[in-house]
This record gives C-alpha cells, structure tokens and sequence, in this order.
C-alpha cells in the first residue's frame, strides 16, 4: 500500500482532530469571499473542506484533489454539497483548470510530492490573476544537524526531493509573504499571489501544452 493511503488508514484519523487551528488561519488568510471558487491541493482526507465551503457560500465552488485514492474516498464521504468536487489526480501533472480560482491552499502538499516546481507551477496556472495562495510546508534549506537528520527521514518515509517550496513559490508567484515566522525555519507559512495572467506562458505551467 502506498504510504499516504496508508496514513489515511491510520493516524490521519488523529491527526484531523488536530489540524483545527491551521485550518482557520488558512481560511482567515484567504479572505475567501461568497461566489469565489478555491482549489485545495493535495487535500487528504478533506478536514479542510467544510470550512472552505461554509465560506464560499452555496453560490461558490469548491475543488479538492489528493494522489492517494484512499485519502480521497475518505474526503468524499464528508461532501454532503452539491458544489462540491474531490478529484483524484496527481498535482504535479494535472491541469486544474487554467485561471479558474480565485484562490488555493496546500497544506503539508508541495514538499511531499516528486516534482514541486510542476506541482506549483500548475497550481499558479490554475489562479486568476490576483488569485492568492496560502501554504504551510515543511522547509528545510537551511543546513544544521537538525534539518540534515529531518531531511534525510523525510526522504526515506515520504519521497522527499529536497525542493525548497519557498523559492520554488518565488520563481514563479511575484508575490510570495511569509504569514509569520516561524522558529528554526522547519516550516513555513506563506501567501502567494498571482499578480498576471501567467496561464499561457507554458515554460512556466508544465501540464499545459504550447498554444
Ligand atoms: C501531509 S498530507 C496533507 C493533507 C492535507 N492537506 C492536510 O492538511 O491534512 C500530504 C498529502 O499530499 C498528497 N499528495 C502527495 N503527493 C501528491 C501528488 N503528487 N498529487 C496530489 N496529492 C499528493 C498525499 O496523498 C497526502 O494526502
């Protein structure tokens, strides 16, 4: 079984308990409007789901998406809203729908998967010009005992590539502000906003063929 249908399975459960307080600020963050749609990236078992919807209102629109079939039969369970979508989809290749969203959030998503530089390029592709971006990730650039020993664990549990998905946002959101900062630099918790429309520019939008 692969690992993140298995953490489904198992401590996820727990960990949805959890996850109350980022969440929030995520949602805070977005400054999500009634009407707007918003696409959560790599969205596990979907915790994040009824605060997104309970925000964009019944005219607003909501997609989810996960890798891990498991995380998305759970996620699917919870959606009891008709403008409601939970796809199945590998975020690194999958065209989300070019300028579609008003906004996204990716929470623990980016850094876990095997092409960070596509997973956030089709990310910016899928947003309107103006469209924000909030994310929490694990961040380990910089070099101590610490970061070496996490990375190297990262690696072997999760695939880890040892992206950094702070300038992996930088080369390709024009704004990208730290939401506070955190101690050691583990992590991060970041808004980015897409100022232009960069959905036709294929360098920068992998999954998107050339016009
Ligand atoms: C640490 S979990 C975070 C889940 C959720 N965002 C949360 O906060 O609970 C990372 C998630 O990313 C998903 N993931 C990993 N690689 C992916 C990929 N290439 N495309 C889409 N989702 C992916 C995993 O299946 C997992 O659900």
């Amino acid at each position: 079984m692969q690992l993140w249908d298995f953490a489904a399975l198992t401590y996820y459960r727990l960990l949805d308990r959890f996850s109350g307080t980022l969440n929030t600020l995520a949602v805070d963050k977005l400054d999500l409007k009634p009407g707007e749609a918003v696409l959560d990236i790599g969205c596990g078992t979907g915790a994040l789901l009824p605060a997104l919807v309970e925000a964009v209102g019944p005219r607003g629109r909501v997609v989810a998406m996960d890798f891990s079939p498991r995380m998305v039969a759970i996620a699917r369970k919870r959606v009891k809203w008709p403008n409601v979508e939970v796809r199945q989809a590998d975020a690194c290749n999958t065209d989300h729908g070019a300028g579609e969203f008003d906004a996204a959030v990716a929470l623990g998503a980016f850094s876990a998967m095997p092409d960070v530089p596509a997973a956030v390029a089709n990310a910016a592709d899928a947003l309107k010009p103006g469209g924000r971006l909030f994310v929490f990730d694990v961040r380990l650039a910089k070099k101590t005992r610490t970061t070496r020993f996490l990375r190297a664990a990262y690696q072997k549990i999760a695939g880890f590539t040892g992206a950094d998905v702070v300038d992996e946002l930088r080369n390709v959101f024009e704004r990208v502000e730290p939401v506070f900062r955190v101690e050691g630099e583990t992590t991060t918790v970041v808004m980015a906003t897409k100022v232009t429309d960069t959905a036709t520019d294929s360098a920068r939008t992998p999954c998107r063929p050339a016009e």
